[in-house]
C-alpha cells in the first residue's frame, strides 16, 4: 500500500478520492446550509444536529484528513509534472481538448484552499471555540458586510471552475470513463460545477440583500 501510494496511478488515486469524497461533503453542507431560508429555527436545529451527530463527528476528522491528501498530493504530482515536462501542469491531460480549468487546476485549488482556510476562521473557529450558540446569527452578520459577501463570491466562483474540471477527471482517473460516459461525465461535472456554487452563492446574496 506504501509503495502503491508513492507511484504515479497510486498519488492519481488517491488525488481522486479524497476529491470525490469533498465534493460529497460539498453536497451535505449546501443541503445543510439551504435550511437558512427556512428561517432561523431550522437552521439552528439543522447546525446542532450536524455538531451532535455521532455519524457527522466520526466523518469530521475524516474530512481533514481527505483534505490534508488532497492538498499534499496536489502538490507532489505538479511538482512532478513540471520536472518531467517542463512548463506544462499535472491537469493537462488532453492537450488538445484541454479547458481553461484544467491548465489551472493548482492555481485555483490554491485559490479555494485560501477560501477555505478565510472561512473556518470566520465560522467554524468562533462556533467551537466561543460556541456561538446562533449559528444563523453568525451567518446573516458576516453576509451583511459587502466585502465578505463579495470575498464569497469570488470564492465561489473558483470552486466552479476547480469542480468543472475535476468531476470527469477523477473518475477518468478511476477508469469509469470510456468514450460515451466520458460525455456523460463531463455534463455531469458540469451540472455539480455550477450547481453548488450557485446554490452557495444564492445563500451568500440573499443575506446580503436582504
Ligand atoms: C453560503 C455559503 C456557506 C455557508 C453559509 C457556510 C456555513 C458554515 C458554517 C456555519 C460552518 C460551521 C458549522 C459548525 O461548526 O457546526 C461551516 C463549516 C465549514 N464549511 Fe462552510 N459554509 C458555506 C460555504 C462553504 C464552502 C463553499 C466550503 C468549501 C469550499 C465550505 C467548507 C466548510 C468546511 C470544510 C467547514 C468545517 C467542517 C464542518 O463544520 O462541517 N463552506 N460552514
Amino acid at each position: 500500500m506504501k509503495g502503491f501510494a508513492k507511484t504515479s496511478i497510486g498519488k492519481k488515486l488517491f488525488m481522486s478520492i479524497s476529491g470525490l469524497f469533498l465534493i460529497t461533503f460539498l453536497l451535505v453542507h449546501l443541503s445543510v446550509n439551504m435550511t437558512l431560508f427556512l428561517g432561523k429555527e431550522a437552521y439552528n436545529q439543522a447546525v446542532e444536529f450536524m455538531d451532535t451527530n455521532p455519524m457527522i463527528q466520526i466523518m469530521q476528522p475524516l474530512l481533514a484528513l481527505g483534505f490534508l491528501l488532497h492538498i499534499s498530493y496536489s502538490f507532489v504530482i505538479s511538482i512532478q509534472n513540471r520536472k518531467a515536462r517542463g512548463v506544462e501542469r499535472y491537469a493537462v491531460v488532453d492537450n488538445n481538448n484541454s479547458s481553461w480549468a484544467s491548465r489551472n487546476m493548482l492555481a485555483l485549488g490554491i485559490f479555494v484552499f485560501a477560501f477555505i482556510t478565510v472561512h473556518l476562521i470566520d465560522f467554524f473557529l468562533p462556533m467551537k471555540t466561543t460556541h456561538v450558540a446562533d449559528a444563523y446569527e453568525l451567518v446573516v452578520s458576516r453576509f451583511d458586510l459587502w466585502y465578505v459577501a463579495a470575498c464569497y463570491l469570488i470564492g465561489f466562483i473558483a470552486l466552479g471552475f476547480h469542480l468543472h474540471h475535476a468531476f470527469w477527471s477523477a473518475f477518468q482517473t478511476l477508469g469509469l470513463s470510456n468514450e460515451l460516459w466520458r460525455k456523460r461525465l463531463a455534463r455531469m461535472g458540469d451540472i455539480v460545477a455550477i450547481l453548488l456554487p450557485t446554490g452557495f452563492a444564492c445563500i451568500n446574496l440573499y443575506f446580503f440583500i436582504f
